[in-house]
């Protein structure tokens, strides 16, 4: 057991290819088509690369990789078992044994088979049980190979942009139905925890939550406070308060920084803005790097479990920020950590570049470069060899603790 997990993010879709049989699918093939948007394809060919990729992870230090096993690909038509896929994915666990790599494993990573799409997903409270049925099959062929399991990806940002901004598929904006999703994931976690607990009362199990920071834009302002302090409770723990019987770790995913500011005129990005910072990734996502310190204070206060940080990351194509996001927020990880915030492992996204959902292949997230255009080659980009010296000071100074 390492002292503290250290490594990258990936998921199926974003890095295998060829997951025609999910919802992503169909909706690159028509609404994303035509945007213009180029489709997933055979994204950064993972699928066929992993061994390479894990060696790589290696060679830069890292002990652990979070990835995802496609729930599409495992069962392409409801009921029916491709064990072509369950082997793949046998190899994979057995490359990163090989490549002493502990995997961390997430069993849905937004994108859905697209039967269980049509049957309306996680609409209907009655579909669970499919995902159930995935969850269990998972466990019990892979039962041996891993530990640390988290069973969605990300529920708050998934149901946003499906139920309620309209923007990923099945893009049905309603509040209402947003609601009720977030409640149907909810469920969905807690009986996937109790079944996964059954076959294996080891697994160690938690979802990766993505939360936020929101600041309120002016310090004397009561309105600006209240607001901040409202998204704050709504987007940050809501979800969380309705699993925290059913959790061993916390996963967090760390992002967005949000200026909240009372202003009728915002009120179609729910009173928040963009905070003004001279430091913006590709995406134009500001980086506050501190954030992760705030975010982990507040995890372990409210929750007193451990927490990994399971995705934080920066679009940043020509590596000109990512080097001192990841010192920056190394430090603060490490702050917290002697402040006796339980944190065990710092995950970046990514470890590859990949396809940024409804952004396509422009932004690029890894510490290591995809060539789409030269036979998916990979180049280490110069602040993996950054992260891979940190990782072996903070390595050492943990050990001497
Ligand atoms: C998601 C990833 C995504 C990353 C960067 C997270 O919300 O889990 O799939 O690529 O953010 O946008």
């Amino acid at each position: 057991m390492p002292n503290f997990y250290f490594g990258t993010s990936l998921s199926a879709h974003q890095a295998e290819g060829n997951n025609f049989s999910s919802d992503w699918w169909e909706f690159e093939h028509s609404i994303l088509k035509d945007k213009g948007l180029a489709p997933s394809g055979l994204a950064s060919n993972h699928w066929e690369l992993f061994e390479n990729d894990h060696k790589l992870a290696r060679e830069l230090g890292h002990n652990s990789h979070r990835f995802s096993i496609e729930w599409a690909k495992i069962e392409p038509s409801q009921g029916q078992v491709n064990y072509e896929a369950v082997n793949h994915y046998k190899k994979v666990f057995a490359s990163l044994s090989h490549n002493k790599l502990i995997p961390f494993v997430t069993l849905l990573h937004f994108s859905l088979p697209k039967w269980f799409a049509d049957l309306g997903g996680f609409e209907k409270k009655g579909n669970i049980r499919h995902y159930l049925d995935y969850c269990k099959l998972i466990g019990n062929t892979f039962r041996d190979e891993m530990k640390h399991i988290i069973t969605i990806n990300e529920p708050d940002i998934y149901a946003y942009h499906s139920y309620l901004i309209n923007k990923w598929p099945p893009q049905k904006g309603r509040y209402l139905l947003y609601s009720k999703v977030l409640k149907n994931l909810a469920l969905a976690h807690r009986l996937a925890y109790e079944d996964l607990k059954g076959i294996n009362p080891d697994f160690q199990i938690g979802v990766a939550k993505n939360n936020q920071v929101f600041r309120p834009d002016r310090s004397g302002n009561p309105l600006d406070h209240l607001l901040s302090h409202l998204l704050h409770q709504q987007w940050n723990h809501r979800f969380l308060d309705l699993i925290k019987k059913h959790q061993d770790f916390i996963g967090l995913n760390y992002y967005f920084y949000r200026c909240v500011r009372a202003d009728p005129k915002l009120v179609d990005t729910f009173c928040q803005m963009s905070y003004p910072t001279s430091r913006k990734t590709d995406m134009n996502w500001e980086v506050y790097p501190k954030g992760l310190y705030i975010l982990l204070h507040d995890l372990h206060k409210r929750y007193k479990k451990p927490v990994i940080i399971t995705e934080n990351g920066v679009a940043d194509r020509f590596d000109k920020l990512r080097e001192d996001v990841i010192k920056e927020s190394l430090y603060w990880t490490m702050k917290a950590r002697e402040e006796k915030v339980d944190v065990q492992g710092y995950l970046h996204w990514s470890l590859i570049d990949n396809y940024e959902w409804d952004s396509g292949f422009e932004q690029r997230f890894g510490l290591i470069k995809v060539d789409y255009d030269e036979n998916f080659s990979r180049t280490v980009r110069p602040s993996a060899l950054i992260y891979r010296d940190l990782i072996k000071k903070y390595q050492k100074q943990i050990e001497q603790e």
